[in-house]
């Protein structure tokens, strides 16, 4: 019986490696003080109190091995991203069977995550660059809000209540919108204020998918990596755009995720001028249900089939190195795959990171929000067709009501 509901699990899982191939209980039960060792960034400016804070929400991932348990509860008790029967029960002992498999894996990429590494260097650029170029919204602050790693979305808004912040900005480090990724984020913000007072003046960031210094990082990363390919070689480079998959059960009630993520690609080809043929291939799928497809691996071994030996990965969904780019891209396909099946030239473009484009883009967005003095884009407060959540009802309820006090 157990055995039947870990495997109608492994269907469900919504995913990645961080979060398929593994597993949330217990909500935030970390305490402040602890969470704090974690946050070590510095104010954008030394002086006064904070004018704009700014959540920087995403999924995480565990800085070190001891903490790939709790991180794996966390994800596998979130209705949000995988629904499963009896989840308060069944989350916690699916974490603990995947757990040695994962942390093999984070001690294969050097011990850890670097999620919260990148997460906070790219925060505290943006809030640097914002203190000069939008001096009437300064000081600035950055906050990690993680949903499944320290620190934790529940504890950044502890702080920055502590801190006074005046204006708090929710602002989604998916570049893409997913109902089960940048969703359950923003679900996170409804469940800690809906019984409580609002002490600020919130408003979100959904998506940037197109954002021109988005696309202008992700083509120069490309034309540098192609710069690698030795001369010969080098217009017969496939370009391969991998994102994370979604199944097709999320797909059919409408997510936007596939739109938004092929608007990125199309943009970042048309700033390359179309110079090579490419493809948007999909990883990380888990389990035998349908979910979006090729997959990348596939992919890669159908064009060495048909000849094409030069191959390059482009990582379009994700904003900074995580597993999925050093594990699942560059070992896993990369030495596992592509190497033993006769690929040429194998290259996989790193993630934005910290390239000055990517951070002039992140504080854009955020200048270009708070200018507009909007809570959100229209497209938050529309549900997918074919949703029947009541979760999601409640937190674009929740967020058009914050809409309708400000005007
Ligand atoms: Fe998309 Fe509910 S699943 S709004």
């Amino acid at each position: 019986m157990v055995g039947w509901i870990l495997s109608l699990c492994r269907q469900r899982c919504y995913l990645s490696n961080e979060v398929f191939r593994i597993g949330c209980g217990y909500s935030c039960l970390h305490s402040f003080e602890k969470y704090d060792t974690y946050n070590k960034r510095k104010y954008s400016s030394s002086s006064g109190k904070v004018k704009t804070g700014i959540l920087m929400m995403n999924m995480g991932g565990p800085s070190s091995l001891d903490e790939v348990e709790d991180f794996l509860t966390r994800l596998f008790t979130d209705k949000d991203i995988i629904p499963l029967p009896m989840q308060s029960m069944l989350g916690p002992i699916i974490a603990k069977r995947r757990s040695p498999g994962i942390v093999k894996k984070y001690s294969e990429i050097g011990g850890g995550s670097p999620i919260l590494k990148w997460t906070n260097k790219q925060g505290e650029l943006m809030t640097s660059l914002l203190d000069k170029i939008s001096p009437e919204t300064a000081p600035h602050k950055h906050y990690v809000g993680f949903r499944y790693a320290k620190p934790l979305t529940e504890d950044s808004l502890l702080e920055m209540e502590r801190d006074g912040v005046g204006n708090a900005v929710a602002f989604s480090q998916y570049p893409q919108f997913s109902c089960s990724t940048s969703g359950s984020s923003f679900n996170a913000l409804y469940r800690y204020y809906r019984k409580k007072e609002i002490p600020m003046k919130w408003s979100f960031i959904d998506r940037w998918s197109t954002h021109p210094k988005l696309i202008e990082c992700f083509a120069d990363l490309i034309s540098k990596e192609l710069d690698t390919v030795p001369k010969e070689d080098r217009n017969d480079v496939v370009l391969l755009f991998t994102a994370h998959a979604l199944p097709m059960e999320a797909v059919n009630r409408g997510d936007p995720y596939p739109a938004e993520v092929a608007a990125t690609v199309l943009g970042v080809m048309q700033k390359l001028n179309f110079s090579h043929p490419y493809r948007l291939v999909w990883q990380s799928k888990v389990g035998p249900v349908a979910w979006l497809s090729p997959q990348t691996d596939d992919a890669i071994r159908g064009y060495v089939d048909k000849g094409k030996k030069n191959i390059m990965l482009i990582p379009i969904s994700f904003v900074n190195e995580h597993i999925e780019t050093l594990h699942e891209l560059d070992i896993e396909y990369g030495k596992d795959i592509a190497m033993k099946i006769g690929v040429k030239n194998f290259r996989r473009v790193p993630a934005p990171n910290d390239h000055p484009s990517f951070i002039e883009g992140l504080a854009d967005i955020v200048k270009t929000h708070l200018n507009n003095n909007e809570i959100c884009n229209p497209q938050l407060l529309l549900r997918c067709p074919l949703c029947t959540k009541a979760t999601c009802h409640h937190t674009k309820a929740w967020i058009a009501t914050l809409n309708q006090k400000n005007l």
